[in-house]
């Protein structure tokens, strides 16, 4: 079997930021550790400007800012036209050369931010795979929105139905608020995969099966806190931020189990001024110590807001989050809810305070608060939570009445999550099938 899968090649191609690098490079890596040759490619910029692990092959591809990346495009349009115009034609070579030079590649799996990664697997013959990095659910929704099947303008407080089964009921402060429109391609791919799993969205899997191709995967977690098939795998593998991680464990080191309150709005989300004070202020009055990944703060802010809020917390720009989520002092996550955080969070089983900026996050904190039950949301007072409020909550998952129920629900979620992608378990089985499907296509 070994031998045989030396024939199959899938090249992964990541949209360049951190929520995307990351589950697409855990995926290249389980192919890898189960016998596939495995390439990444992401943009020029990103590749010279990232550390990424020895143990993952990466090659370079155009979005037409070679030089400065992301930043240097006036609007994310902007950014996404010339992705597809350099990108399509760096892909195409890139295949090329990938082919002259050992395995022919036989599969793209793309993220969903470059649909034209499906044209270049087109034109060479090959199978497609969409990677879908946000929740099924969510997927479900920006689709049904891009079907006209809901009217945001409309601006009722509930919508009248869930729009699809297995979808809890949603008022309009639940909705995605950035929506994406790529999934009318999603019928044209050999396989689109989720990074989750079937057991968290069992019911709205199913009816979506009836439409795409969809296959579920994840959770795309690095597998040292999962099943621990790949030696060493405690990151994963491409950080876009430099970080001390060893600053941060020796602090949880000295703190009680599962007193400390971590805080992070992951890579994207900017928290205005006014919501860091809160955050530092609802932080300093609840008593109960923090590690803040504060990283847009300049460094004289940050000093400042160090001095303000005293010796209870450690803050810092950045950090390893999935080996300061599986430390045994840590007892709460306050988080923006982006889609990696939310796995993240779930397969580690640690309660979960929700404020979501944007995009789908309103939508993940609709579910771990009301669905999985592993947490609350924060009321937001025109879209900032304040001290009180962050107090309230920080009560109720640490130590209210309900804290029982929600830290009970998290253990549980954590076995699940570990269990899907262990041998034998529902996405490692999914995988499994790719990878036959994969070295033996008419089958
Ligand atoms: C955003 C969206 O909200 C997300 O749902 C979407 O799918 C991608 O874009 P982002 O803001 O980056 O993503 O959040 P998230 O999806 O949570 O990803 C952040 C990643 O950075 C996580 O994998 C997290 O482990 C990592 N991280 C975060 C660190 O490694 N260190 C940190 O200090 C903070």
């Amino acid at each position: 079997m070994q031998n045989q899968r030396r024939h199959a090649h899938v090249l992964v191609v990541t949209y360049p930021a951190q929520g995307h690098i990351n589950p697409l490079i855990q995926f290249a890596k389980r192919l890898t550790s189960k016998g596939v040759k495995t390439t990444v490619a992401t943009t020029l910029y990103t590749v010279k400007s990232i550390n990424v692990s020895s143990t993952i092959a990466i090659e370079p591809i155009s979005d037409g800012f070679d030089e400065g990346g992301f930043n240097q495009a006036p609007t994310l349009q902007a950014y996404l036209e010339s992705f597809k115009a350099a990108g399509s034609k760096t892909l195409t070579e890139l295949i090329m050369k990938l082919n002259n030079s050992g395995t022919p590649v036989c599969c793209v799996a793309y993220d969903l931010m470059l649909p034209w990664a499906l044209d270049v697997a087109k034109d060479f013959g090959i199978s497609a795979a969409m990677m879908l990095t946000n929740s099924a659910s969510v997927c479900s929704l920006y689709w049904h929105i891009n079907q006209g099947g809901l009217n945001l303008l409309a601006k009722q407080e509930t919508l009248a139905a869930p729009p699809m089964p297995g979808l809890p009921s949603l008022d309009v402060s639940d909705l995605p608020t950035l929506i994406l429109d790529i999934f009318g391609i999603c019928e044209e791919n050999d396989w689109v995969f989720c990074n989750s799993f079937e057991e968290l969205e069992s019911e709205l899997v199913e009816a979506l099966m009836a439409k795409w191709p969809v296959v579920m995967i994840g959770p795309m977690v690095p597998s040292f806190y999962l099943d621990s098939r790949i030696e060493g795998d405690t990151s994963y593998g491409a950080s876009l931020w430099n970080y001390d991680n060893d600053q941060c464990l020796k602090w949880l080191d000295s703190m009680p189990l599962k007193s400390v309150v971590y805080v992070s709005f992951g890579s994207m989300a900017s928290i205005s001024n006014e919501q860091f004070q809160e955050i530092a202020w609802g932080l300093k009055a609840s008593n109960m110590p923090f590690l803040w990944v504060a990283k847009e703060l300049k460094d004289n802010q940050l000093l400042e807001l160090i001095d303000s809020i005293g010796e209870m917390g450690l803050v810092v720009k950045w950090c390893n989050q999935l080996e300061v989520l599986a430390h045994q002092a840590v007892g709460c996550f306050v988080t923006h809810c982006g889609w990696n955080s939310t796995l993240e969070g779930l397969s580690l089983g640690v309660p979960m305070v929700c404020v979501p900026q944007w995009s789908d996050q309103p939508t993940n904190a609709k579910f771990l608060a009301h669905v999985w039950k592993v947490g609350v949301r924060a009321k937001q007072d025109q879209g900032i939570v304040t001290r009180e409020e962050l107090g309230n909550c920080l009560r109720e998952v640490m130590i209210g009445e309900r804290s029982g129920e929600i830290k009970s629900n998290a253990s549980k979620w954590k076995e699940l999550a570990k269990r899907a992608v262990s041998v034998g378990g529902s996405s490692d089985r999914n995988i499994d099938e790719f990878i036959a499907k994969l070295l033996k296509p008419d089958q």
